[in-house]
């Protein structure tokens, strides 16, 4: 840790798409801070981060709704801009658990940006969702669209991006990029760091691959009479290395602007569940067996971005197609059966 180079601070640094976009920041050249509770993820992603960038990362281990700990970690180094991971994120535990959901992913960035006043730090990288949009009224999604999320995980992101267009509008020195993400998947090329989700995946990539190296029996295809090409689910899947690089685009977008600006994360292109599976099979020579179920409540038929804003603000656009999401995603299964534990 070199103490005189700018350095970032990066909440929920350990976890999927923090632990990327950590090996990210450190081949761009910036040192890290992690602040991290490792409710959701382990230090031994942290350790591979280290191992692939060749750079330490500095931790600071706790709950960003601690007002101590915050302010420990943003005089560990001089601090020149947040990206703020730190959330829980299962669309439907949040339905269940709405008031835990608003206590960390609001409450918790609300803490972050009182620490970031105490601090004087005013450039911030928001993770958000594509679920803020809800049901599209129209595809591709573009920035401006309506913002109706179907449930409590998607509304913590919607409030905490009001809230940020609002301390924008209050403290013209602010820049805030509320980067939208749709789906990513895969992992990094070395196969050391990837997605490790804790019980029974809710998420269609992580199943496939649990699948494929005999750890589910097969994959539950929820739906096949959608209004598709194929009857089953459309998303815009990106693999976790364009979507961590959209964040170094991100951050040096908010050192030369000012402001608040929602900006879509995704290819522009949709891929059913079908597709992906079979994009799958092609890519790893693995079978993934599967039947057909009923739908699952809160789904929408499909879903994919408008990136021509990133392109034109950021300069960025996503290059890994989905056979390279998948070849990448099962390297890291393979070596990793059981994650990080
Ligand atoms: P993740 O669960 O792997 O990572 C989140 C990290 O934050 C974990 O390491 C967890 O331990 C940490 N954390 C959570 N609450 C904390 C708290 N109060 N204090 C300190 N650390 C805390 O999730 P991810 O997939 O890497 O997602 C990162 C961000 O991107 C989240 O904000 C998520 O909502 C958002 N996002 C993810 C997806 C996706 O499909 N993965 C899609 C859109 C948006
Ligand atoms: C993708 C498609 C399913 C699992 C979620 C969150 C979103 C974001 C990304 C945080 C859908 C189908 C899935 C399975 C299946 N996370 N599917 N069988 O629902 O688009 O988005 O993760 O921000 O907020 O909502 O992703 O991977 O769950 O589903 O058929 O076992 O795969 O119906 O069509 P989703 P997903």
């Amino acid at each position: 840790m070199n103490s005189r180079l700018p350095a970032i601070l990066v909440t929920g640094g350990a976890g999927y798409v923090g632990s990327h976009t950590l090996v990210e920041l450190l081949a761009a050249g910036y040192d890290v801070v992690c602040v991290d509770n490792f409710s959701n993820s382990s230090p031994e992603a942290l350790r591979r981060v280290e191992r692939i960038a060749g750079r330490a990362v500095r931790r600071v281990d706790g709950d960003i709704r601690d007002r101590s700990l915050l302010d420990l970690a943003f005089a560990a180094a001089p601090i020149e801009a947040v990206i703020h991971f730190a959330a829980l994120k299962a669309v439907g535990e949040s339905v269940l658990r709405p008031l835990d959901y608003y206590d960390n992913n609001v409450g918790g960035t609300i803490c972050l940006l009182h620490a970031c006043r105490r601090a004087g730090v005013k450039r911030f990288v928001f993770s958000s969702s594509a679920t803020v949009y809800g049901i599209p009224q129209k595809l591709p999604l573009t920035e401006d669209m309506p913002l109706a999320p179907l449930n409590p995980y998607g509304a913590t992101k919607l409030v905490n991006e009001l809230l940020l267009r609002d301390l924008c509008a209050s403290d013209p020195a602010m820049s805030v990029a509320s980067l939208r993400y749709f789906n990513p998947i895969g992992a990094h090329p070395s196969g050391l760091i990837g997605e490790d989700p804790r019980d029974i995946p809710n998420n269609l990539f992580p199943f496939i691959t649990q699948v494929a190296i005999g750890k589910r029996e097969r994959l539950s295809v929820f739906g096949s009479d959608w209004p598709t090409r194929d009857g089953t689910g459309v998303r815009d899947y990106i693999h976790v290395v364009d979507l961590a690089l959209g964040h170094v685009t991100a951050l040096r977008y908010c050192a030369r602007s000012t402001g608040f600006v929602p900006i879509n994360l995704g290819t522009g292109r949709g891929t059913s569940v079908l597709e992906l599976v079979k994009a799958f099979e092609e890519a790893t020579a693995r079978p993934v067996p599967y039947q057909i179920v009923g739908r699952r409540s809160g789904d929408i038929a499909e879903c994919y971005a408008d990136a021509g804003l990133a392109l034109r603000l950021l300069q960025w656009r996503a290059t890994r197609d989905v056979k390279e999401m998948c070849a990448d995603g099962w390297r890291w299964q393979q070596g990793n059966p059981s994650g990080y534990s």
